[in-house]
């Protein structure tokens, strides 16, 4: 994470940035994807961690809600070991944004919900979660609504990253490809819209997809 160097008075969404190169793309990439026109809708950041799109899409007139479940608290007032990974309460520097300490999984929330996006989380749960969220997805997304997923994928291969903070999370075997995720998606009731494949990105050991889907 950069070192941060703005006041309390500069803009939020100048604050942070994820000290990882993959996020130069999947960052704009959302900002591209989301609706044009922001004002009043809602939307939902899954595995938001330590970013800065919460405070850009609330610049842009989103109610955005974050969620996050990871054990480690990360504290505003000392952010010098903080990485994108944590549980952020973006209220205490933006009260336009609320943040859920909860495992999406499990997550209760009574309002649907405009665009639901997560940048390089779904990759990273085995396989029979990764089926619950997407029931989930489709469940709270409104008709027509966004999503928008970025994933890691095993370098030249459609393999999807099957690594959490260092420990395997399953079987490759089992685990999927970028293909097993849009084909879910189809079985979920999601209109794939969108696909690519980012790789060769520079100084990092992931190739990245890019997945826009429409709730039918
Ligand atoms: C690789 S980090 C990505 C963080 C952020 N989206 C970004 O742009 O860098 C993955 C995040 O997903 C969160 N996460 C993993 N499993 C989760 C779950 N079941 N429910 C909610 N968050 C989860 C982790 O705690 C972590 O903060």
């Amino acid at each position: 994470m950069a070192p941060v160097t703005g006041s309390r008075q500069e803009p939020a969404s100048d604050r942070f940035f994820p000290a990882h190169n993959p996020r130069a793309l999947e960052y704009p990439w959302l900002a591209e994807n989301v609706p044009a026109d922001l004002r009043g809708l809602r939307l939902l950041d899954v595995g938001a961690g330590v970013n800065p799109l919460p405070f850009v899409f609330a610049d842009r007139g989103a109610v955005v809600v974050t969620l996050d479940n990871h054990p480690a608290t990360r504290d505003p007032d000392h952010r010098e070991h903080w990485n994108e990974w944590g549980s952020l309460d973006y209220s205490r520097l933006d009260p336009r944004i609320s943040s859920l300490r909860v495992a999406y999984e499990q997550s209760v929330i009574a309002q649907p919900f405009d665009c639901i996006y997560s940048v390089s989380v779904i990759e990273h749960l085995p396989w029979r979660i990764r089926r619950q969220w997407l029931g989930k997805f489709a469940q709270q997304l409104k008709s027509r609504g966004v999503l928008l997923l970025t994933v890691d994928l095993v370098p030249d291969t459609d393999l999807l990253w099957n690594m959490s903070e260092g420990n395997v999370v399953e079987d490759a075997a089992v685990h999927g490809e970028f293909s097993t995720l849009i084909d879910e998606l189809g079985q979920t009731g999601f209109a794939v819209a969108d696909t690519r494949v980012e790789r060769r990105i520079p100084a990092t050991r992931v190739d990245v997809g890019f997945i826009k889907a429409m709730r039918r």
